[in-house]
């Protein structure tokens, strides 16, 4: 098993990381949040298995066989899954276009089986159809063009391998957000006074998240006027130190990022069949759509074909197959 070679060379060397981009087109938000919070989602900070639940949901039947495989975790952030990823002797190549890069390092560079590199998914350094896996967990949203951010990681799939990803989905919620009206105003600072303003707002908002906690019709209308993201619902069992952390962070995500392009099943549903994807398998989530679906080998059987499957989860209880 070998890691996939670079296709081209380095346009620098950032911090002894391979860089192939030359700067950071609209992720330097993202890469301060990942600095300034390089530990906040680990698992292993929180002693929580958040990450490692959504990752295996997300996997499915392919987390029982990951020894021997070769990843490619694209937009890794500060490296919450490939920490997870990590725990299988596989060879896990974790790419960004942000600094975040740095951040995944400090978090996972100890380990023999990991590669980082400062990439873009619409820019891979690799020969195409190299990887058994490839994986890409909460970020085609955020790129200028998510149907070709999508098209660009199916294209780096071996025939047989899957592709693994999300897409943030149409949501009444979300659209009514006030969030709408703070992002419009937060996109135009620097990433550092973005930062300050956004922590300001989680002082300011979380102390009435946290007052009405379990009393969910009051914090649905909270959510409806609340600027911030808070946990106390989703993640009750969180120490009261990370609920501040996880508040931070996500409400910086959630206001900062440039780009942020919803879907629908209908659209993603199209866009994989668009690419001949087989084995197709949708999980339609809260917020989030999960996708998971295979790069025809040849040698399917009539069954592979079959139609897709969807799933739609609120918390753990399936509503419809
Ligand atoms: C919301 S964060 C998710 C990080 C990580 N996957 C996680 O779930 O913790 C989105 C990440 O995607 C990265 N990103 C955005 N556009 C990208 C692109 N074109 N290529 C590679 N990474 C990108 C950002 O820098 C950021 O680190």
């Amino acid at each position: 098993m070998e890691y996939p070679k670079f296709n081209r060379v380095p346009a620098s060397d950032f911090h002894g990381i391979p860089s192939f981009v030359e700067d950071e087109p609209y992720v330097s938000a993202f890469g301060l949040q990942w600095l300034k919070h390089a530990k906040t989602q680990l698992d292993s900070h929180t002693g929580l298995n958040i990450t490692r639940d959504r990752l295996l949901r997300m996997f499915g039947p392919l987390s029982a066989d990951l020894n021997g495989k070769v990843i490619l975790e694209a937009g890794c952030g500060a490296g919450r899954f490939t920490e997870i990823l990590l725990e299988n002797s596989s060879l896990i190549t974790a790419v960004d276009l942000s600094v975040a890069v740095l951040a995944n390092r400090e978090n996972n560079g100890q380990k023999s089986n990991l590669r980082i590199a400062r990439a873009s998914i619409t820019e891979l350094p690799f020969e195409k159809e190299q990887f058994d896996i490839v994986f890409c967990p909460g970020v085609v949203q955020h790129t200028p063009n998510p149907s070709i951010s999508i098209a660009e990681l199916y294209k780096h799939v071996k025939p047989g391998g899957w592709l693994v990803f999300d897409q943030y989905r149409y949501n009444l919620s979300s659209m009514l957000k006030v969030t709408w009206i703070a992002r419009l105003i937060l996109k135009r600072l620097t990433p550092e006074h973005g930062l300050a303003v956004t922590d300001w707002l989680v002082k300011l908002w979380l102390p009435a998240h946290r007052r009405v906690a379990g009393h969910r019709l009051v914090e649905i209308l909270l959510f409806r006027i609340s600027p911030i993201t808070s946990h106390y619902a989703g993640y009750s069992k969180m120490s009261e130190s990370d609920q501040i952390a996880w508040a931070r962070l996500n409400t910086h995500d959630n206001l900062t990022d440039f780009h942020k392009h919803y879907t629908t099943i209908k659209s993603l549903k199209r866009n994989v069949s668009k690419l001949g994807a087989i084995n197709q398998y949708f999980c339609v989530m809260p917020y989030t759509i999960e996708v998971r679906c295979q790069k025809p080998d040849g040698n399917e059987k009539e069954s592979n074909l079959a139609a897709p499957v969807t799933i739609k989860l609120r918390g753990s209880k399936i509503v419809s197959g």
